[in-house]
């Protein structure tokens, strides 16, 4: 049910102040498009239709297990459909109430669909793609085909929780319109739209432009982050020599940039990395490659003799959920800061024994809800000489 721009229109039309909010809203919609722009540079991550693909039942043959184990991880859940059997609990049945916009939105099942629906817009939206895992949060996303046949997308200004609530969407803070289409959150292009979808999904094949639903593959799965693999599987039927992509091979800038793929690179900031600037801690990869440890890794040698290497894989396996026990990650840091070994220094404020996390990447707050882990390891707080 595409929703109607000029119904929302047409109830504004005549009232000369509103038209003057609305001015001052462009100009607040534009500046934080641009601030967005300059943070969140999206990345096509689309392939056409005629992209040769495999099937993760293929992986499962020879590589049972790590199918398995990925299946419960974040990345396989980030992207919902919401169907008769996927019904978000989430959101069914409950209701909303937006403060600062004087604002209810209220969300219901019926047959399988789940809906939205606000005072501030004449219609009730149907809400198909549910963004999230749930580990940090879930936002639904409404989509539609416009009369020229395109796609577009608005992102909730709604979203769940961890802790079980419903609040504001991260960014979507100072939304202003309580009335029409923008009332319910943040209009994506069909550009961004289809952006969202192409760092959720293992494949968004399009066709002129359009999103092919019918053959999207939601959740980042295994082709995703390993490449060419109708050539893997066919040098492993054929007992070929392997020549499949490595991470343990690539440097650890080359491995960071995959990840940095989706979760942002440096390069892509637009502008300076700034250790005051709070919002870094939402992109992993990006305060990750600032840190001494990162850039310094090549002076040490491990107790093992071989060289010490830190990336991303040191602390995630990219196919099960996080670790949530800090002395896993403690350990970590053990390996290279070690003065009995003559390696990296150790702590000249805590013992070995203490959480390092705790001190030196700590949690940062988004908002009442959410944190992020701030990977920039760093010292924070010298003490005064
Ligand atoms: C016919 C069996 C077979 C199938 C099917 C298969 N693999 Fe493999 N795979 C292997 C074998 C054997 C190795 C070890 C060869 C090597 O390390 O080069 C391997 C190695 C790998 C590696 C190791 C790279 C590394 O860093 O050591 C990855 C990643 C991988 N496979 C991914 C996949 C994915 C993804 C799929 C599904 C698209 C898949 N494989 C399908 C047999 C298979
Ligand atoms: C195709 C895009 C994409 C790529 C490539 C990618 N990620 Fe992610 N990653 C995501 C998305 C989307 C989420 C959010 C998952 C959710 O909804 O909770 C995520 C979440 C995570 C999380 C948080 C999981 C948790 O337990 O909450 C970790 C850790 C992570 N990714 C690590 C990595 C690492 C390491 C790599 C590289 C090997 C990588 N990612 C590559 C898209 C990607
Ligand atoms: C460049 C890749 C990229 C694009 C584009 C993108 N995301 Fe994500 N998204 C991620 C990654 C990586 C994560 C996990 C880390 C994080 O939270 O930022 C994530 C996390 C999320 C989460 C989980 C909550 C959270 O904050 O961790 C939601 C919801 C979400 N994205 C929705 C969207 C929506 C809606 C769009 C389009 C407007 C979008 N994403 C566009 C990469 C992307
Ligand atoms: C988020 C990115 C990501 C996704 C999704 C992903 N992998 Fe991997 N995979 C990696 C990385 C990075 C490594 C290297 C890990 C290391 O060196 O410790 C790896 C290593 C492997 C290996 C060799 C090492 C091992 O643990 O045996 C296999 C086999 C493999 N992956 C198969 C798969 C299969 C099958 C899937 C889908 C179910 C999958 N991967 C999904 C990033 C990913
Ligand atoms: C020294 C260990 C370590 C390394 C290296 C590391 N992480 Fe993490 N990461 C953590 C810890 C600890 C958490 C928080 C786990 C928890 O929630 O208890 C975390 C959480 C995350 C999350 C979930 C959201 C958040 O901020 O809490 C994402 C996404 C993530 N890491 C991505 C990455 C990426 C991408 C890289 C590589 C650039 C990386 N991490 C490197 C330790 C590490
Ligand atoms: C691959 C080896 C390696 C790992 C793993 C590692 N570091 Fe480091 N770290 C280094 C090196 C090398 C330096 C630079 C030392 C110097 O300046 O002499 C450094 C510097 C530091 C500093 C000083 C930073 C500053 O601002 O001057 C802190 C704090 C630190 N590391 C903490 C940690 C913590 C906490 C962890 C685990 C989360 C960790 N490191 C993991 C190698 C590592
Ligand atoms: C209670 C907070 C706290 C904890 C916990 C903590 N650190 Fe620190 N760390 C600091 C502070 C503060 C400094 C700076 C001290 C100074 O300026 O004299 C520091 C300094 C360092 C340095 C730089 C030392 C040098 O000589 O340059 C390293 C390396 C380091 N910490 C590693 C670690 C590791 C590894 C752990 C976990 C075993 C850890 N820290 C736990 C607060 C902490």
């Amino acid at each position: 049910m595409p929703p109607d721009l000029n119904e929302s229109r047409a109830q504004l039309a005549g009232l000369k102040w509103l038209a003057v909010a609305i001015v001052v809203l462009l100009i607040a919609v534009l500046l934080t498009t641009w601030r967005r722009a300059r943070s969140v540079p999206p990345l096509p991550a689309v392939l056409s239709a005629s992209t040769p693909r495999i099937s993760e039942l293929r992986c499962a043959e020879c590589h049972s297990e790590i199918v398995t184990a990925q299946q419960s991880s974040p990345h396989a859940r980030t992207l919902t459909r919401i169907t008769e059997r996927s019904i978000d609990e989430h959101f069914a049945g409950r209701s909303f109430h937006r403060n600062e916009l004087s604002l209810q939105f209220h969300y219901e099942a019926h047959g399988g669909k789940l809906t939205v629906s606000t005072p501030g817009y004449a219609r009730k939206l149907p809400i198909e793609w549910v963004f999230g895992s749930g580990t940090h949060a879930q936002t639904p996303l409404l989509t539609w085909l416009n009369d020229k046949g395109s796609f577009s997308g608005i992102e909730h200004g709604v979203s769940w929780y961890p802790d079980g609530q419903l609040g504001v969407t991260l960014g979507l803070e100072e939304q202003t319109a309580s009335v029409g289409i923008e009332a319910l959150g943040h209009p994506r292009s069909a550009a961004e739209t289809i952006n969202c979808f192409g760092c959720h999904c293992t494949l968004v094949p399009t066709s002129d432009g359009r999103i092919l639903f019918d053959q999207i593959e939601p959740g980042v799965g295994c082709v995703r982050c390993h490449w060419n693999m109708p050539q893997h599987v066919r040098e492993m039927e054929s007992g070929l020599t392997s020549t499949i992509e490595k991470f343990s091979r690539m440097t650890p800038h080359e491995s960071v940039d995959r990840c940095g793929e989706c979760h942002r690179r440096a390069d892509e900031m637009g502008g300076p990395i700034e250790k005051d600037d709070r919002s870094i801690a939402r992109f992993a990869s990006v305060g990750f490659v600032q840190s001494p440890c990162f850039l310094q890794q090549s002076e040490i040698t491990l107790a093992n003799g071989q060289p010490a290497r830190f990336d991303c894989v040191s602390c995630h396996d990219p196919h099960r959920p996080t670790q949530r026990d800090w002395s896993f990650h403690s350990a970590v840091c053990l390996k290279c800061h070690d003065t009995e070994q003559h390696r990296a220094p150790d702590c000249t404020a805590a013992t070995r024994e203490s959480n390092c996390l705790s001190c030196h990447m700590p949690q940062v707050p988004s908002n009442e809800h959410l944190q992020f882990t701030d990977h920039w390891i760093r010292i924070r707080d010298r003490k005064q000489p």
